[in-house]
């Protein structure tokens, strides 16, 4: 059976864009692999500078996002990263096994380290740490989004050469499991909705907190007038309609659009719609959590206890390996 391992940063709120292209995958995984292992990685969020207050407040923000959302303590593993020091102590050991220059050419670290003046060596070391994250569950299968396959590699990389080294077979080579929903537009047109870009809509907003931003958003760009058929392909509105809508009213909003039917405003109002019923139970679990906030401390402190036995294991079993 294969092993699900992902992670998510504790960074400020889920938007929709999140939710479909990672979170709602992870719920849809954790009924067909059983023990599905999903990780607040909190070590990892904490290579720039940062306010411990806001990232302590953002931790269990996003545990209970990810409860909200759907993922079931009862079937996955959900848990705080730093509750499993075992992360960084593999962490190290593959420091010894990683070339310089292969973590000098990753892109996002040139990208990030080139606008600053002192570089915190931690930022360099990120995507081993990453690689530590899914090997010391020995993941096999890593649900990602096309942004994140090209740092699969290097975790592929380092199971590769850590079994070369120690002439073993452990380390199986994590493989990219696709999520179904391609990358998500922004509600500005833009390719990617990412909270950087400010064109995000919250997974916790109010019906009417979407609608604000629903009816502004950009739409086919050559539809100006009502009279105009819209190309649905094209239609970052349209592309939240599949996401959020059946078979049915995605197939009439394709056909009111392309006809001229429908306005833009009657479209997102149908979209709307879709958006509320999809969402309302995921506010309502988030409501009942802030209400309750020991309920997230509780699961994931069983999520940690869980995830630190199998990461207890593996070190043991890594140290024998290389003498240690
Ligand atoms: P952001 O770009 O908003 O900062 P992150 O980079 O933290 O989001 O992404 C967290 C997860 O959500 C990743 O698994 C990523 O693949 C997924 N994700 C982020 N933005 C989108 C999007 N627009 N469409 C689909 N998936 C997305
Ligand atoms: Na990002």
């Amino acid at each position: 059976m294969a092993r699900i391992f992902s992670g998510i940063q504790p960074s400020g709120e889920l938007h929709i864009g999140n939710y479909l292209g990672a979170v709602k995958n992870w719920v849809q995984l954790q009924a067909t692999y059983p023990g599905a292992i999903y990780c607040v990685v909190d070590y990892h969020a904490i290579t720039g500078s940062y306010d411990p207050a806001v990232l302590r407040a953002r931790r269990w923000g996003m545990a209970k996002s990810l409860l909200a959302a759907g993922i079931d303590p009862a079937q996955a593993v959900l848990f705080m990263q730093s509750d499993v020091p075992e992360h960084t102590e593999l962490s190290w050991i593959f420091t010894t096994i990683t070339p310089l220059g292969d973590l000098e050419r990753q892109t996002q670290f040139k990208d990030k380290s080139s606008k600053m003046e002192s570089i915190p060596a931690g930022l360099l070391m990120y995507p081993v740490l990453q690689s530590a994250d899914i090997l010391l569950y020995r993941a096999d299968s890593i649900p990602v989004g096309e942004d994140q396959i090209q740092h699969l590699e290097l975790a592929r990389d380092t199971a590769r050469k850590f079994n070369a080294k120690f002439g073993v077979e452990y380390f199986p080579e994590p493989k990219p499991l696709l999520t179904p929903t391609r990358r998500i537009m922004g509600l500005d047109g833009n390719a990617k909705m990412s909270k950087s870009l400010g064109n995000t809509i919250g997974l916790l907003e109010t019906d009417e907190e979407i609608w604000q931003k629903l009816r502004p958003a950009m739409t086919d760009p050559q539809r100006v007038r009502k009279s105009d058929p819209g190309r649905p392909e094209v239609c970052n509105i349209y592309q939240l309609h599949k996401a959020f809508n059946d078979e049915a009213t995605v197939s009439n909003v394709a056909q009111q659009c392309s006809t001229a039917g429908w306005g833009c405003m009657d479209c997102k109002k149908v979209l709307l719609e879709g958006m509320v019923q999809e969402l309302t139970p995921i506010r309502r679990r988030s409501a009942e959590l802030d209400a309750e906030p020991q309920r997230v401390l509780d699961a994931l402190a069983d999520g940690g206890r869980a995830a630190r036995g199998i990461a207890q294991q593996t070190i043991a079993e890594v140290r024998d390996i290389m003498g240690l």
